[in-house]
């Protein structure tokens, strides 16, 4: 999704403000959750946002969405935030985060979804890593004990 940055999405400084760019990045990643299972798809968790770089007024900025791993109803996707340099229009790379999504029915009760197979090495970095982020982001919502985060405690003993 590319957008401008206007006057009334900005903060004190004429950056782009956090929350507009959350919703932006809410948006592409429904989207993008959305043609993959062919279902509804709600956001279930945000489970990174990293603003490293502010975004000033008048930006042109591309939100990219894409899913990264799937699991049974849920899915992770990753966003890129980039700016366009109004001279050159080449991409910088701006902000990026992380949502998960999960696909329901009618009635709101979640629903299985298709598989997905990474191909280039970005996709299957990011594959990999993504159960471990599922177990952190459930382990901190309370809804998956510590002993069973069997890969994110991988991570820590590998390191
Ligand atoms: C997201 C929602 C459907 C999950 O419902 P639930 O009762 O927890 O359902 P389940 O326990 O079956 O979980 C469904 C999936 O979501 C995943 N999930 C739930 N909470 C999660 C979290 N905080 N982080 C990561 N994944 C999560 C579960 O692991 C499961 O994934 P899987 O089936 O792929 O293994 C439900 O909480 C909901 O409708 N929330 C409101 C969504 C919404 O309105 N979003 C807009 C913001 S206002």
């Amino acid at each position: 999704m590319t957008d401008l940055v206007l006057p009334s999405e900005t903060n004190p400084l004429n950056n782009l403000f956090g929350g507009e760019l959350l919703a932006r990045m809410d948006r592409a990643a429904s989207i993008a959750a959305r043609r993959h299972s062919r279902r509804i798809t709600v956001t279930a968790s945000v489970n990174h946002v990293a603003f490293n770089r502010s975004i000033p007024l008048g930006s042109v900025v591309t939100v990219e969405a894409a899913i990264s791993r799937t699991f049974r109803t849920s899915m992770e996707v990753f966003i890129d935030v980039w700016i366009e340099d109004r001279f050159s229009g080449e991409r910088d790379k701006a902000n990026e985060a992380i949502y998960t999504f999960v696909a329901v029915d009618d009635t709101g009760i979640p629903t299985e979804v298709p598989p997905l197979e990474p191909e280039t090495e970005l996709e299957k970095q990011r594959y990999e890593a993504a159960l471990r982020r599922k177990q952190l982001s459930l382990v901190l919502a309370g809804k998956m004990k510590p002993a069973d985060a069997t890969e994110l405690k991988a991570l820590f003993l590998e390191s």
